[in-house]
């Protein structure tokens, strides 16, 4: 069947390629029979594997992005970054009483950090030097609220000259924190609800239901 898509060239790994135009970096390499399974996770911009690097036309600043968001545009010169390793901490949360404390223990490496800022290359636009500074500092609360958006791509633990894994630190600082905060009182109330079983006899009535009758309850609540 001929295809009538209007076509872009690229530069994919140093290799000039034909694709149609309007796809994302994933589908291009797809649509032109690249097998790509590995660094390709949720194509939603969600699960961080599939980080790319890419040069635009006429641009001297290589950038970082993600090849499931980021579109294709003529002579777009990209590669695909590989997955690098970095070291994760192993602990148990439920065995610290104040885990922040610990924080020098379980990532000894962040303390090394000279804010050489390398590692600012994050495809969600984090400020990534400026959390583990915080982190460092022990302003933990402004570490987690900058790393909000963080999918752990772990592309910053690959440009570390110390070693430091951020995203695996900042995922600690964001568990210790939530475990040294109480929890809100609306949702303490709902976790009291769930353990004594409050809803339990609705729930095995929903649990119990057909499809249809599943589809005529939710229409029911819906318009409710
Ligand atoms: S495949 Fe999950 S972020 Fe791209």
């Amino acid at each position: 069947m001929k295809d009538d898509r209007k076509t872009i060239t690229i530069e994919l790994e140093g290799r000039k390629i034909k694709v149609p135009e309007g796809l994302t970096v994933i589908e291009a390499l797809w649509d032109t029979g690249h097998d790509v399974k590995r660094g390709v996770g949720c194509l939603s911009g969600l699960c961080g594997a599939c980080t790319v690097a890419y040069l635009a036309k006429e641009s001297k600043k290589v950038k970082f992005g993600l090849g499931c968001q980021k579109v294709v545009e003529e002579g777009l010169n990209v590669i695909m970054m590989p997955y690098f390793p970095s070291r994760v901490a192993h602990y148990l949360l439920e065995r610290m009483e104040t885990p922040l404390e610990q924080l020098q223990d379980i990532y000894p490496e962040l303390y090394t950090c000279n804010d050489c800022m390398a590692c600012n290359i994050c495809p969600e636009w984090i400020n990534v030097a400026g959390v583990m500074k915080a982190a460092k500092g022990a302003d933990y609360e402004t570490a987690t609220e900058h790393i909000m958006d963080c999918i752990m791509c772990g592309l910053c633990a690959s440009r570390c000259p110390k070693g430091i894994a951020p995203q695996h630190v900042a995922l600690f600082i964001q568990r210790a924190l939530a475990k040294e905060r109480t929890f809100p009182p609306n949702l303490q109330q709902r976790i009291a609800e769930i353990e004594s079983f409050q809803f339990g006899a609705e729930w095995e009535k929903i649990a119990a239901m057909g499809n249809e009758a599943l589809e005529a309850h939710c229409r029911q609540r819906e318009g409710a």
